[in-house]
C-alpha cells in the first residue's frame, strides 16, 4: 500500500519530525528562517496527504483545491487567519491549530510589552548603549506606573484571560471588551465589561489581543486611537492586520496616545524604515508572542499529533472546522 505523503513546510528538527518519518513518506523545505516558494508549495500540495504550514504560507482556495488527497492542514499557530477555512471545509479538509500550549508563554510577552512600552525599557537600554547615561536628574526616563493602571483588554479568549490573571498580580483594575461576556472571568479576576469606546477612554494600557477577521480589521483606526487618553499606552499581540498603523503612526506623533508597544504588522516582516520603527516611544518586536523554546517544541509536538490523528482515521487533537 502507498504510504501518506506529508509536506512541512519549514525545516523542523529531526527529532521532532521522526514519528512523522516512521510512518508516512516526508516531505520538508530545506530551511528553517526562509518561507517557501510558492510554486513549490503548489505542487507538494497537489500530492500531499497532509500539509503543516506556518502563518506565513497562504492556505488559500488555490492551495486547498490542488490536490485530490490532501485531508488534512496542521497549521503552527493559534490564529489561522492565513488559512481559508470555509474552502477548506467546502472540500473536506481538516484545518488544526496549537491552541492552549502557547497561552501562558504569549501572555508573558504580551505583559512584558506593556511593562516594557511603560517603563521605557527599550530606549533606557539604548540611552546606556549609546553613552548618554552621565547624570541622574528628576524625571529621567520616568515612565508609567504598571501596577493599580487600569487595563482594557481587547479579546478576552484564552491569552485575554491569561494576561488578565498577570494583571492582577500587578493589582490593576481590569476592564475587558468581547464578542460576548464572560460571567466566569469577571467573577475570578475582578475583570469588568464595557463597551470599546468606553475602554479606550479609561484604559492606561489598551491591549489588543482579538483574532483578525472581517469584523475586526482595523478595528484600531484613527477614531479609536482619538478616543484613547493621552497618556494611553496601545499594546497589540495579535494580528497588525487590526490596526491602521498610519493611524497609530499620527496618533504618536501627535501626541494623542503616549506609546505603544507592538508584536505585530500589517505587513511582516516589517522592513527598517517602517515609520513606526522612528519613533523612541515605540516598542516593536518581531511576532515573538509564542517564541519561547519550550512552546515552540509543543506547537511542533501538536502539529505532528495532528497529522498523525487525522491520517489513522481518527478525531484531530485541535480541530478549528
Ligand atoms: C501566532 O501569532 C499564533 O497565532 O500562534
Amino acid at each position: 500500500m502507498m504510504k501518506n505523503y506529508v509536506y512541512i513546510t519549514r525545516k523542523l528538527p529531526d527529532e521532532v519530525v521522526e514519528p512523522l518519518t516512521n510512518m508516512f513518506d516526508v516531505g520538508m523545505w530545506d530551511y528553517a528562517e526562509k518561507p517557501v516558494e510558492r510554486d513549490i508549495l503548489l505542487k507538494e500540495a497537489a500530492r500531499a496527504d497532509a500539509l503543516v504550514t506556518v502563518l506565513s504560507d497562504q492556505v488559500d482556495y488555490e492551495l486547498l483545491s490542488k490536490g485530490s488527497n490532501l485531508k488534512v492542514v496542521a497549521n503552527m499557530a493559534v490564529g489561522f487567519d492565513n488559512v481559508d477555512i470555509n474552502s477548506a471545509a467546502d472540500l473536506g479538509i481538516q484545518v488544526t491549530n496549537t491552541p492552549d500550549v502557547l497561552t501562558d508563554t504569549t501572555a508573558d510577552l504580551t505583559f512584558a510589552l506593556l511593562m516594557a512600552a511603560g517603563r521605557r525599557m527599550m530606549e533606557a537600554s539604548e540611552y546606556i548603549k549609546q553613552g548618554k547615561w552621565k547624570n541622574w536628574s528628576p524625571l529621567f526616563l520616568a515612565g508609567t506606573d504598571i501596577h493599580h493602571k487600569s487595563i482594557g483588554i481587547v479579546g478576552m479568549g484564552r491569552i485575554g484571560e491569561a494576561v488578565a490573571r498577570r494583571a492582577r498580580g500587578f493589582e490593576m483594575n481590569i476592564l475587558y471588551h468581547n464578542r460576548n461576556r464572560k460571567p466566569e472571568v469577571e467573577q475570578e479576576l475582578d475583570a469588568r465589561y464595557c463597551s470599546f469606546n468606553e475602554l479606550l477612554a479609561t484604559a492606561d494600557y489598551v491591549v489588543c489581543l482579538a483574532p483578525y477577521t472581517k469584523e475586526t480589521e482595523k478595528l484600531f483606526n484613527k477614531e479609536a486611537f482619538n478616543g484613547m487618553k493621552p497618556s494611553g499606552i496601545f499594546i497589540n499581540a495579535s494580528r497588525g492586520q487590526l490596526v491602521d498603523e498610519e493611524a497609530l503612526y499620527q496618533a504618536l506623533v501627535n501626541k494623542e496616545i503616549q506609546a505603544a508597544g507592538l508584536d505585530v504588522f500589517e505587513n511582516e516582516p516589517i522592513s527598517p524604515d517602517h515609520p513606526l520603527l522612528e519613533l523612541e516611544q515605540v516598542v516593536c518586536l518581531p511576532h515573538i508572542g509564542s517564541a519561547s523554546k519550550e512552546t515552540r517544541y509543543k506547537m511542533m509536538g501538536l502539529c505532528i499529533d495532528n497529522v498523525i490523528a487525522v491520517l489513522q482515521g481518527k478525531k484531530a487533537v485541535t480541530p478549528v472546522n
